[in-house]
């Protein structure tokens, strides 16, 4: 049992649900097998394997990592339909702890041209499918689709009927990335206050979040939501997902893990892995990492300019918030360029084995500097081939 004071978050992942419906990102069944084994041995508390109405290979995955998991919960996703619910059942029966997650839309943009349904059919579907799914397993997550755009009043009779109905988790998504952190924080506070006080089991129901990254805000919004009352946030490797993306899993786990003094929070993920399981999901879907991506993008641990390179080599918490090794990475790079300066050439030099007089050594960070204004970045080969230059001529 934790003796932190902290508030436990749990963390679901949709990787491989909302990850790869992100067009062009979709994963064999061994690849999906593969990042499931790594996000349970992570510590990630919810898997959300797949959408087992949606194809027979979605299913048969679910149902795999239903019976390979050790730890984690599995989700299956289902629209607000019995045929889809039936088949989230039977995909995750095999879990250790299996939940359905069955969602409907609920707000007017949605209702009146996508479902084309009255508010009231909408309350009648919530009851009708939140009680079949609590008839196929315990633990049953209702979503209100397009939540932020839903007025707040209807949002919480919707969220009132779902609980009586058994979903003992509810997520209030930001489906098409509209909302602000101070929006999407009081949309949490309100529901709650409007529905905790009218239901037999407050202390039982997790809410949860789900934010798209449309406006750049998923992270953010997130947290906001935790503020908020949230416990359970939903987000994916890379910030995979439809559009511009879900909130990043790794962002989100070391902002908790680095703001404690702010965010007074703990996740169960072993962070050591994060570099790792984030590599897997770029390979297993082709999708690039950005280069500046936080915590997991190649140069979030690199340092290229003269100032940052010498505070690095002096006290690396100068320009840096987080160790390199906390996310599985081996350690800081310094990189060689036209921004490096003399303290983290002559570190490159030692590093290299070179001892070099003062004279030689200052020949030597001219011709750097040189080679540094015509290449990008410049390789451990180039400094030794010109510290070599250097050495014959000073032998002649
Ligand atoms: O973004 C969304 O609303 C979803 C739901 C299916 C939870 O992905
Ligand atoms: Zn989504």
């Amino acid at each position: 049992m934790s003796t932190s004071a902290h508030d436990r978050i749990v963390i679901f992942d949709t990787t491989l649900r909302d990850g790869e419906q992100c067009p062009g990102a979709s994963m064999t069944f061994e690849e999906k097998l593969e990042v499931a084994e790594l996000l349970d041995a992570m510590g990630v508390d919810v898997i959300e394997a797949g959408f087992p109405i949606a194809s027979v290979g979605d299913f048969e995955s679910v149902a795999e990592i239903a019976r390979r998991a050790d730890r984690s919960v599995i989700a299956g996703l289902s629209r607000a339909i019995p045929a889809d619910i039936a088949r989230a059942g039977e995909a995750v029966k095999h879990a250790r702890r299996p939940r359905i997650h069955t969602f409907v839309s609920t707000s007017p943009i949605h209702l009146e041209h996508q479902m084309r349904k009255t508010q009231d059919q909408v309350i009648d579907i919530i009851t009708a499918t939140v009680a079949q799914a609590r008839n196929l397993v315990e633990d049953v997550e209702w979503s209100a689709m397009d939540a932020t755009r839903t007025p707040i009043d209807y949002l919480a009779r919707c969220v009132e009927t779902a609980i009586k109905a058994g979903a003992t988790t509810i997520n209030l998504p930001d489906t098409v990335g509209y909302a602000t952190p101070s929006e999407y924080e009081a949309m949490f506070r309100q529901v709650r206050e409007r529905v905790l006080d009218r239901v037999s089991n407050p202390e039982a129901i997790v809410f949860s979040t789900h934010c798209h990254n449309d406006l750049g805000l998923a992270v953010a919004n997130s947290l906001a939501g935790v503020a908020g009352g949230a416990r359970q946030i939903e987000c994916t490797i890379n910030g995979l997902g439809e559009r511009a993306g879900n909130a990043a899993l790794e962002e989100i786990v070391m902002a908790i893990n680095t703001r404690r003094d702010v965010l007074p929070y703990e996740t169960g993920i072993d962070t050591t892995m994060l570099t790792r399981a984030s590599k897997m999901v770029s390979a297993v879907t082709s999708f690039p990492v950005q280069y500046n991506k936080a915590i997991v993008g190649r140069n979030a641990f690199a340092h290229e300019s003269g100032i940052h390179q010498d505070g690095m080599l002096k006290n690396n918490t100068t320009y840096e918030i987080m160790t390199p090794e906390s996310v599985g990475v081996t350690k800081t790079s310094l990189v060689m360029g036209k921004h490096s300066g003399r303290a983290a050439f002559r570190d490159k030099l030692k590093a290299l084995g070179y001892s070099l007089g003062e004279n030689a050594l200052n020949d030597a960070f001219t011709r750097f500097k040189d080679l540094a204004d015509r290449k990008k970045v410049v390789y451990d080969e180039d400094i030794e081939a010109l510290v070599d230059h250097e050495i014959a001529v000073a032998h002649d």
